[in-house]
């Protein structure tokens, strides 16, 4: 497989599609184990999570549900800070096993503001599935529970991610070339 390019930039081959499915299966059985006297309810963000969302849930093999949201961070007053609310997040979050499902943290900014809110609504656990992490980015550290890849703080793009709105179909994950950054 060759460079494709993405706006103005040129991506380089990454993760397969074979890497991808098979980490994600590695992901998928853990859950299966873990939650196999439970019914979770997995909350998935939009946009970039949906094709690891949609692959990870057709190997889920226990009773769940599952919803997708998405975050819309704006800033609060002084003393909220920043605050992240949920669109679309339509089920009772109190008392219910809960796994995020999220394409990448990068700072871990999103998440850092995110699951607090969540945490106040009193579920009984709650538990993150990451594809991607970049470890030496992370500003705000989040514990993830399930995750597919630790990779480089480089800038990656498809299987839901994007690179200023494009690229997000592509089937495999690709990485910006060495003399883009
Ligand atoms: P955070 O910095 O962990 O809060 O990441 C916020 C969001 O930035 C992620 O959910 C992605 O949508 C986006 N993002 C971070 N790194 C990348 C990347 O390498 N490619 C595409 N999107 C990214």
């Amino acid at each position: 497989m060759s460079a494709i390019k993405v706006h103005d930039k040129y991506f380089v081959p990454y993760l397969s599609e074979e890497e991808i499915q098979h980490h994600i299966q590695e992901i998928a059985a853990k859950i299966n184990t873990d939650y196999a006297d439970k019914k979770p309810l997995f909350i998935a963000i939009l946009n970039g999570s949906f094709m690891f969302a949609a692959d990870l849930f057709k190997h889920i093999a226990i009773d769940c549900e599952i919803c997708f949201i998405k975050l819309a961070s704006y800033k609060g007053t002084k003393s909220t800070g920043q605050v992240v609310t949920p669109i679309g997040l339509d089920t009772d979050v109190t008392g219910r096993d809960i796994i995020i499902v999220e394409d990448i943290v990068d700072t871990g900014k999103t998440l850092n503001h995110f699951l607090p809110q969540l945490h106040n609504q009193q579920p009984t656990s709650l538990k993150l599935a990451i594809l991607l992490h970049k470890p030496t980015a992370t500003v705000y550290p989040i514990k993830i529970d399930y995750c597919g890849f630790s990779i480089p703080d480089k800038f990656v793009v498809g299987y839901g991610l994007d690179y200023n709105g494009l690229g997000r179909n592509i089937r495999s994950i690709y990485q910006l070339q060495e003399n883009e950054a």
